[in-house]
């Protein structure tokens, strides 16, 4: 079962939302919750709602990645690129789609930005082999040292896909 959500730029009054809900995944260190007490430096931040509960969110800047050595496995095209710096569900809501119409949503802030690949690091704490599953269904190629990257279309194309 799919739940569809409504997906917008995080407001600063949600920021205490998106803390604690980041903080019910034990998995992920606290000092990455607390980071989202205020904006980042180069990355967005969007967040996904059922009505006033928030259950998602997707973090990503968009730049010229083409100097960093750990995506030259890509052979990146020319700029802009977009960087994939977090896609994360609500525990309780996982494996309802609710992460690939996060990915669905940035990948359309890239392409409407023109980047011609988007790429990332895959979180290594907890279940790596579902994470890496999970990359690959969304068209995404998994490069060394958990890197990952792909054409916004490729991944477009493998959420349409993936659609039940
Ligand atoms: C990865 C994640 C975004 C997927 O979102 P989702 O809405 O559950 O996605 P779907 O409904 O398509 O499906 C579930 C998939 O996630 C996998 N999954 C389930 N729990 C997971 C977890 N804690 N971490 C990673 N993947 C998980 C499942 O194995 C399933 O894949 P499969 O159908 O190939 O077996 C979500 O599980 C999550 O937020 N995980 C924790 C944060 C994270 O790992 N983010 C990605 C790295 S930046």
């Amino acid at each position: 079962m799919t739940i569809p959500v409504r997906i917008e730029p995080l407001e600063v009054d949600d920021r205490p939302t998106a803390v604690a809900m980041l903080g019910e995944d034990l998995d992920l260190p606290r000092s990455v919750s607390e980071s989202y007490t205020k904006p980042h430096a180069w990355d967005q931040d969007w967040a996904a709602w059922t009505g006033d509960r928030m259950v998602g969110l997707v973090t990503g800047g968009f730049g010229d990645f083409s100097d960093r050595s750990a995506f030259e496995h890509f052979n990146l095209p020319a700029a802009p690129h977009a960087f994939l710096y977090r896609v994360f569900v609500r525990p309780a809501v996982r494996e309802d789609g609710v992460g690939p119409q996060l990915l669905k949503y940035f990948m359309h802030e890239a392409a409407g930005r023109r980047c011609t690949f988007v790429v990332g690091y895959l979180d290594r704490n907890g279940y790596v082999r579902e994470r890496r599953r999970f990359f690959e269904r969304m068209g995404f190629n998994i490069g060394p040292d958990d890197t990952f990257g792909a054409q916004p279309t490729a991944v477009l194309e493998a959420v349409a896909m993936d659609q039940r």
